[in-house]
């Protein structure tokens, strides 16, 4: 069964994949998501939008950034906040993840932001949730980060304006990675100018998928007149065997972003990356830090288009309470 992001309103209900939404709807989110932006240093942004309402932060991988930014801006808009240790969590018994779905949902967890290495479980936990409840991805697999997909469009433009003039090389193993193919949905859907998916070919994907982008393997032909550079970790656990996973050493050599590989791209060409890094394997700390990075400002972006993102699903929340008898 698809589970429609939607409900019958048109607002939005679910975020499981930036396929689906039109630059209409990013264009809300990064809006709204501009709003609630203020510059490190400055007090954080506050909205009391969220009050009342109870967000569970379920991450069955791994995360620093995805996880804290929700929290952050689940709390910011003053929301009740649930994360669950899921190592302790009753699933390391047996439990399914729908038995702990339906449990905290009979605890008013209104919205549940979900992070797992199988394809589909947002939307198998969207089909079995209340009709006022929302699921938000935060990151499937090799598949989907709806948000990550958003905040990197967003540090973009705020450097770049319009994507459709512009180059942008996304540099690693692309073959594995969620971060590419939801910032290839985002960028093609506001006509970026050229994008080039940067590799050795056994981490490049195949032509089923990123149409229209260029498949390039020598840094200097990926690297030559970009305006956007977005360097990508090595997805180690994604890996069916182990033997195929590159030396960081060889890899370094080859593909590690370095000052003197930049210096083919264009002059003010930004650096990205959506961490973790690993420095001296796919990007050297010099790079990471100097003065063309936006790393941290990806990072920050990150919790306004969380807060824009858990804002806008609110209206479905509201929306179904108000009907209620
Ligand atoms: N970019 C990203 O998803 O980072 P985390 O794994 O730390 O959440």
């Amino acid at each position: 069964m698809e589970v429609g992001q939607f409900n019958e309103r048109g607002q939005l209900r679910h975020l499981l994949t930036l396929a689906e939404l039109d630059r209409g709807h990013i264009e809300e989110i990064l809006e709204l998501a501009g709003r609630y932006l203020t510059p490190v240093g400055a007090a954080a942004p506050r909205d009391d939008v969220l009050k009342g309402c109870t967000i569970a932060n379920l991450f069955f991988e791994p995360s620093t950034r995805t996880r804290a930014s929700f929290e952050l801006a689940a709390k910011r808009l003053r929301a009740d906040v649930l994360n669950l240790d899921v190592n302790m969590s009753s699933r390391a018994k047996g439990e399914s993840i729908i038995d702990t779905i339906f449990t905290l949902q009979a605890m008013q967890v209104d919205v549940f932001v979900v992070r797992d290495a199988s394809t589909g479980v947002p939307a198998r936990i969207a089909q079995h949730v209340a009709p006022h409840v929302c699921v938000l991805n935060a990151g499937e697999s090799d598949v989907s980060h709806p948000t990550q997909g958003l905040l990197d469009l967003l540090t973009i433009q705020r450097h770049k304006g319009d994507v459709r003039e512009i180059c942008v090389a996304i540099i690693g193993d692309i073959k594995h990675s969620r971060v590419a193919r939801s910032a290839y949905q985002a960028l093609t859907k506001f006509g970026v100018g050229e994008l080039r998916l940067v590799g050795p070919a056994e981490l490049l994907p195949d032509d089923t998928v990123f149409q229209g982008a260029r498949r390039v393997t020598e840094m200097a032909d990926g690297l030559r007149g970009a305006d956007v550079v977005m360097a990508l970790r090595v997805q180690r656990e994604r890996f069916a065997e182990l033997g195929e996973i590159p030396d960081p050493q060889e890899y370094f050599r080859r593909y590690g972003l370095t000052n003197e590989r930049l210096t083919l791209a264009k002059r003010d060409a930004i650096i990205m990356h959506p961490g973790p890094m690993n420095r001296g394997v796919e990007i050297d700390g010099g790079v990471a830090d100097g003065p063309q990075s936006v790393i941290q400002e990806q990072v920050t972006n990150g919790v306004a288009v969380r807060m824009a993102v858990l804002a806008l699903i609110h209206r479905h929340i509201d929306s179904v309470r108000g009907a209620a008898p």
